[in-house]
């Protein structure tokens, strides 16, 4: 049985159940997990994710805020992601952690940003430098667990009212991603 862990229930989240519940199949199942039953933000709270779905075939983390809130911008972008990564790699002997990071940490400071807007994006950036720390762990052991950083432009959602490009997208890179095993795409409008 693959099963597909989301976590975050984003509008991204619903995106990628909506089409991989379009595929029947006895053969896998997809839960996704948030507010209010998980609050990432709360280390306990991560813990007993772990511990209710241990080593699924795919976690795909979602999580993102974008608030005025700097200290869970931080927990909530980087540090709780980070956590549940390393966990996860720990507990699963194969498959695919996904981080959702953005495009914006490619420029994660510029003149006159506002500092919510920073803190989202420097805690991106973070979580797209920790990324790259598996692409060496993978080459330095057997494990067949792969950590992908998937870094996004903007597309419409809760979060972001820009129209971007489509969320079908960002779903597509996902899927591209758990065929290919790749460790990082961006994904920019053309
Ligand atoms: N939309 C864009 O333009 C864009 C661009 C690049 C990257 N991204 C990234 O794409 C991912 C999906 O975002 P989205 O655009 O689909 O926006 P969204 O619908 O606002 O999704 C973000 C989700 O994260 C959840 N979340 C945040 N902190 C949490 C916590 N501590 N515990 C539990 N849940 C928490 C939010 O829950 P609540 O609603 O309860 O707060 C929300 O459901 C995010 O990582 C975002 O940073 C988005």
């Amino acid at each position: 049985m693959k099963t597909i862990l989301i976590i975050g229930k984003s509008d991204l989240a619903k995106a990628i159940e909506n089409k991989h519940a379009r595929i029947p199949s006895p053969s896998h199942e997809c839960a996704t997990v948030g507010r209010p039953e998980y609050d990432f933000s709360k280390q306990e709270h991560c813990d007993r994710v772990l511990n209710d779905f241990p080593s699924p075939s795919v976690a795909i983390n979602t999580l993102g805020t974008l608030t005025d809130n700097y200290w869970d911008s931080f927990v909530s972008n980087y540090v709780a992601p980070a956590y549940l990564t390393l966990k996860y790699y720990e507990q699963m002997s194969e498959g695919h952690i996904i981080n959702i990071s953005s495009a914006s940490a490619w420029w994660p400071s510029y003149p006159g940003m506002h500092h919510s807007r920073f803190c989202y994006s420097v805690s991106k950036y973070t979580l797209s430098e920790f990324g790259k720390h598996f692409n060496r762990v993978t080459i330095d052991n057997d494990k067949n667990v792969t950590v992908t950083t998937i870094e996004p432009g903007a597309f419409k959602s809760k979060m972001s009212k820009q129209t971007g490009f489509d969320i079908g997208r960002v779903v597509d890179a996902i899927d591209i991603v758990m065929k290919t095993k790749s460790q990082h795409f961006s994904l920019i409008k053309e």
